[in-house]
C-alpha cells in the first residue's frame, strides 16, 4: 500500500495538465484501476484484516482523490498566472495619446461666427462654390457691363465654341446665397451663409480662394438701426470685449442701397491686435439695406419687405482675432503652422463655454 501511495502521489505532482492527471485517476481509482482492484481484494480477506485494510484503502483513495483535485487546482493556478503575464496591461499609462490633429482657424472661426448668430435666430443657408453668373452678377443688380464683374477678377467655367449653357463662374462671393435663401424660402427670412469664394488674386492678404460668411435679415420693418446693433453684438462675442466701436462709411455695393462698410476700432501694440481701443481702424466687412431690385430678382416683393444684408471675410477675422500675419500660409497645409494656430479638437465654441478656450 505505500508502494502504491508514494507511486501515485509522485506521478500526480510529475503531472503537467488536466489530461495526465485523469490518466492517473483512472489508472488508480477507475474501475480497472491498482486501488479499486485491491479494494476487490478485501472480500477474500478475513473478517480482522479486512477491518485494518478497508480503512486503509478507504484513506488511501481519499488521498489519492485530495492529492488530484490539488494539482488539479495548482494547474489552473499556474494557467492563470500565465494568462495574466501574457495580458498584462498597464493601466496607469495615459488612456489616450492626445489626438495629433488639430482644427484649422479657418474652421474655428466659423464654427464661432456661427455660433453667435445662430444664438440671435440666423439660420445656416448654402449654395453651391460653382454658380451660374445670373445668381453671382445679375441677380445681384450687378449687369453685365457693370465695371464691378472686372473689379472681382472672376474665375469663369471654360465653355467650348457653340455651348449654349449658361456661363458658370467659381462664386467671387457668398451673396448670391441670399437669392437662392430667399427663392427657396421667401420672406420674412434670417440666415447667414458661411463658405468658400475665388477671386484672382495673390498677395499677403489675398489667396485665389478665401472664406466669406454673408448674412441675411428681412422683414417688415428691419433698418440700418438693426444692421448696426446685430454687427456691433457680433463683434463684441466675436472678439469677446465688453466694448466696440464701429465706424459706419458710406459706401457702395450695387445690391445695397445705401451701402456701408465698416471698420472696428482697435490698436496694434508689438504686432498684436486689440480691439475696442487705440486710433486705428480696420475695415471688416461690406453691408447695407439690400436693394429692391435684388428683392425682386429673388421673388420678395421690396414694397412689402426690407432688409439688411452684409458680407464678412472669415480669414480676415481669423487674421485679426488669432494674430496670424500671412493668410498664404492658411492654405499651405503646413503641419508646423497646423499646429501652432489649430485648435484642440474637443474645444467646440459655445456662448456659454467660451468661444475660443
Ligand atoms: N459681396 C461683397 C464682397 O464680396 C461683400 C458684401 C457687401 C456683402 C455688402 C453684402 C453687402 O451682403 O450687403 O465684397
Amino acid at each position: 500500500m505505500e508502494d502504491l501511495r508514494q507511486k501515485y502521489l509522485a506521478a500526480i505532482a510529475a503531472a503537467e495538465s488536466e489530461a495526465a492527471l485523469e490518466e492517473i485517476r483512472v489508472e488508480a481509482l477507475g474501475k480497472k484501476g491498482e486501488v479499486a482492484l485491491k479494494m476487490r481484494e478485501l472480500g477474500k480477506m478475513t473478517p480482522e484484516e479486512r477491518k485494518v485494510m478497508g480503512p486503509k484503502l478507504n484513506a488511501l483513495k481519499d488521498e489519492i482523490n485530495a492529492a488530484l483535485a490539488a494539482r488539479k487546482e495548482a494547474l489552473a493556478d499556474a494557467a492563470l498566472e500565465e494568462r495574466l503575464k501574457a495580458e498584462w496591461l498597464d493601466v496607469t499609462l495615459p488612456a489616450r495619446p492626445r489626438p495629433a490633429g488639430t482644427i484649422h482657424p479657418v474652421s474655428q472661426v466659423t464654427e464661432e461666427v456661427t455660433t453667435i448668430f445662430a444664438d440671435m435666430g440666423f439660420a445656416v443657408a448654402e449654395g453651391p462654390q460653382i454658380e451660374t453668373d445670373w445668381h453671382n452678377f445679375d441677380a445681384l443688380n450687378i449687369p453685365p457691363h457693370h465695371p464691378a464683374r472686372q473689379e472681382f477678377d472672376t474665375f469663369y467655367m471654360h465653355r467650348d465654341a457653340g455651348d449654349e449653357r449658361p456661363p458658370h463662374v467659381l462664386r467671387t462671393h457668398t451673396s448670391p446665397v441670399q437669392i437662392r435663401a430667399m427663392l427657396e424660402h421667401g420672406a420674412p427670412i434670417r440666415i447667414i451663409a458661411p463658405g468658400r469664394v475665388y477671386r484672382s488674386d495673390y498677395d499677403q492678404t489675398h489667396t485665389p480662394m478665401f472664406h466669406q460668411v454673408e448674412g441675411l435679415a428681412i422683414g417688415k420693418d428691419i433698418s440700418m438701426a438693426n444692421l448696426k446693433w446685430t454687427l456691433e453684438e457680433f463683434c463684441r462675442a466675436f472678439f469677446e470685449v465688453d466694448e466696440v466701436e464701429l465706424r459706419f462709411r458710406a459706401s457702395h455695393f450695387p445690391f445695397t442701397e445705401p451701402s456701408a462698410e465698416v471698420d472696428l476700432r482697435c490698436s496694434w501694440e508689438g504686432g498684436r491686435l486689440k480691439v475696442g481701443e487705440g486710433d486705428d481702424w480696420m475695415e471688416i466687412l461690406g453691408s447695407g439695406m439690400v436693394h429692391p431690385k435684388v428683392l425682386e430678382a429673388a421673388g420678395v416683393d421690396p414694397k412689402e419687405w426690407q432688409g439688411f444684408a452684409f458680407g464678412i471675410g472669415i480669414d480676415r477675422l481669423a487674421m485679426l482675432k488669432y494674430g496670424i500675419p500671412d493668410l498664404r500660409a492658411f492654405f499651405d497645409s503646413d503641419l508646423r503652422w497646423l499646429k501652432h494656430y489649430g485648435f484642440a479638437a474637443l474645444d467646440i465654441p459655445t456662448m456659454r463655454g467660451g468661444l475660443s478656450r
